[in-house]
């Protein structure tokens, strides 16, 4: 009896031993904290993708100042996107004018000439893959007219009164809505308005805009908008993708670029001062990324959204010279400004501090409040230059550009750049300048696979913490053909859980591009796809949003007996008091977890416990229809020491509750 006794209590500590030793220990030291970034996870919105025009800029007309042209795609031209239109007995002509623009900035308008009215001579609209309505709501229509005399070439003679039906009509010419204006003297432009109720939801309507009377017309800034923005703002965002973006929680937001800032040559460095006042005065161009940016979403309405959505702004301006990549200098290579012109340059840097900060008796401080912010906006981080080449010219600029912030601004920090990539000769030099420039924080970009993210997990453990801070504005894990799978999401936060421990020395980190438009992607992977009428976060998504959630300023020292495909952090969140736990497994079976908890009391039983996993690594959020990998939420029993099972490819985030 004895002997069996014996042989069984030796098995069961056996098998105990056996199943400890396959356990993984995580062993949080709540007294070995250190204190971190609190603003460790933000966004990155680049215009590229259509993510400004077509995208979160919620203006639902395309080209609506006829400004597209052929450098921007060669097919492309004042008229793309409009169709000239006559209806019942209707007779006309339409052309482009230059002669009498609204603004220098704005060039191009349209000009219909109507010699017969039928049923209404004008133009349509078709949107961005047509514009989507929705049954009884508000859209506001707006248009620049101006009445011209026929055959008097100056536009100088006043002329009578022409009606103009606007309406929204589906693709078989059923009307959903409609409303009238008037073009009349005086003989300038005029802004109409007026308002059209929708009555059925269409996700492809177009715009009709149709004259009723014969006569010269010249049209400009045609628009539409809902009337339902995100946060009801005029000249405002698609409420849906802006409330995906601020559900993310994120702590920043660097825009409009990437490659967008410093641009396709010198002539296409993208100018702050070009985008903000009233949008028919601002100055659109060709993007980059080959389309047309109409910069109504610009500077304000940047800083105004991350004001909207809690995120501290980080504007990154040029540092004086191109892109090095661009197709159009490709061969030349990097442009830079001709040091005559950098004093005006630098000038326009200065400037932008002060539209975001100064007073309002300021020259740039008063622009601001003249676009309805008083208040400075806070401006506090500033980026100069993207993935540059670390040339002569770029450093010599650079640093001119840094000693005038410095010296006017000493308030602001200055986010510098290292190049494209993880290593390599920019990263290697653009540190050593930095380091010689004393520049406080650097932007490292890298896009690598998901092993690369799991084997890098102490990148920055021996990072000289005397150095710059870091900056870590790009990444994301690039699975096979750049699909957004659960392999790479957990990868992904497995890496986030090493900026954690970090975070003394990582200030900021920013996922890869952060919106792009359904067949229109110039750049994958990207954070939220969307189209006309839905929005499609990919798993990353959720991770990025799980630590906007979920985000401390205290790091726990966390330690885990097997670090193999498996990470942890954990945080204190001093305003809430709550420590929060992640643990990550980017195995494809689950792990045992035996966790430790020291130095927390009073512990309370239950904690919060979210999960995000799907069927296997492989799996993509579909766009549209139910998630593959979505994070659930439950209660967890926890105590000092407790056991966890973490599922298979999983993050799991325990949130521990002590007000
Ligand atoms: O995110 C897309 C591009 O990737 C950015 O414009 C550039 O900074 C990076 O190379």
């Amino acid at each position: 009896m004895n002997r069996i006794k014996i042989v069984l209590l030796y098995t069961v500590s056996l098998l105990a031993l056996t199943s400890r030793a396959e356990t993984t220990i995580v062993t949080v030291e709540a007294k070995a904290g250190k204190p971190i970034s609190p603003d460790l996870v933000g966004i990155f919105f680049e215009d590229l993708n259509y993510a400004a025009d077509g995208g979160l800029y919620a203006e639902l007309v395309q080209n609506g100042s006829f400004e597209y042209n052929a450098t921007e795609q060669t097919t492309w031209g004042p008229l793309t996107g409009w169709e000239f239109i006559k209806r019942g007995g209707g007779a006309g002509e339409l052309w482009v004018d230059s002669s009498c623009p609204i603004c220098p900035n704005n060039p191009h308008c349209a000009l219909i000439q109507i010699t017969s009215a039928g049923e209404g001579v004008g133009l349509s609209n078709s949107g961005f893959d047509g514009i989507p309505v929705k049954a009884g709501e508000k859209y506001n229509f707006s248009v620049f007219a101006r009445l011209l005399n026929v055959g008097d070439r100056n536009h100088s003679k006043p002329v009578g009164k022409l009606p103009l039906n606007v309406r929204l009509e589906s693709k078989d010419g059923v009307v959903l809505g409609e409303a009238n204006v008037e073009a009349s003297d005086p003989a300038d432009w005029k802004k109409l308005t007026a308002t059209i109720t929708v009555n059925q939801t269409v996700p492809d309507a177009r715009l009709v805009l149709l004259a009723k009377a014969t006569g010269l017309i010249a049209l400009d800034e045609i628009s539409l908008f809902p009337q339902k923005t995100f946060n009801g703002r005029k000249n405002g965002l698609r409420a849906d993708l802006a409330q995906a973006i601020a559900d993310l929680h994120p702590k920043f937001m660097r825009f409009p670029g990437g490659c967008l800032t410093h641009g396709d040559g010198i002539g296409n460095i993208y100018r702050w001062k070009d985008t903000i006042g009233p949008v028919e005065q601002r100055k659109g161009q060709a993007n980059i990324w080959r389309y047309h940016q109409s910069v109504g979403l610009g500077y304000f309405e940047y800083f105004q959204f991350c004001e909207d959505i809690g995120a501290k702004p980080l504007p990154v301006l040029a540092a004086g010279v191109s892109c090095q990549n661009s197709t159009r200098t490709r061969g030349t290579g990097q442009q830079c400004i001709p040091l005559s012109d950098m004093p005006a340059y630098i000038q326009d840097v200065l400037d932008l501090i002060e539209w975001a900060n100064g007073p309002t008796n300021s020259t740039w401080g008063a622009k601001r409040a003249a676009a309805g912010h008083p208040l400075p906006f806070g401006l506090k981080y500033l980026g100069i230059g993207n993935e540059d080449k670390q040339t002569d010219g770029f450093r010599e600029r650079f640093k001119m550009i840094y000693d005038a912030i410095k010296e006017r601004h000493p308030e602001i920090t200055v986010v510098g750049t290292v190049g494209p990539a993880p290593n390599g000769e920019d990263f290697d030099l653009g540190w050593k300048f930095a380091g010689e420039l004393h520049v406080p924080i650097v932007d490292e970009h890298y896009y690598e696979n998901p092993q690369w993210f799991w084997n890098n997990q102490n990148r920055y453990d021996n990072y000289d913490r005397a150095k710059s801070k870091v900056y870590v504005g790009e990444y994301a894990a690039r699975d096979a053909k750049s699909r957004s799978t659960l392999r790479a999401a957990i990868a992904e936060a497995a890496y986030l859980t090493s900026l954690e421990k970090n975070g003394d020395v990582v200030q900021f980190a920013s996922y890869a591009p952060l919106l792009a438009r359904k067949g229109h992607t110039q750049w994958t992977p990207d954070m939220i796809y969307f189209n006309g009428t839905g929005v499609f976060p990919t798993i990353s998504y959720y991770v990025q949003q799980l630590f906007g959630l979920n985000s401390g300023d205290t790091y726990l020292s966390t330690t885990v007996s097997d670090s193999k495909e498996f990470a942890a952090s954990s945080v204190r969140n001093s305003t809430t008091g709550d420590v929060i736990i992640k643990l990550v497994n980017g195995d494809n079976i689950s792990k045992a977890l035996h966790i430790e908890l020291n130095g927390l009391t009073p512990l309370p039983k239950n904690a919060t416990k979210t999960i995000l996993t799907g069927a296997n690594a492989d799996v993509v959020n579909p766009e549209g229809g139910v998630p593959a990998a979505k994070p659930e939420e439950s209660a967890i029993e926890i105590g000092k020491v407790f056991d966890y099972e973490a599922p298979a490819n999983s993050f799991t985030v325990i949130r521990i509750k002590f007000k």
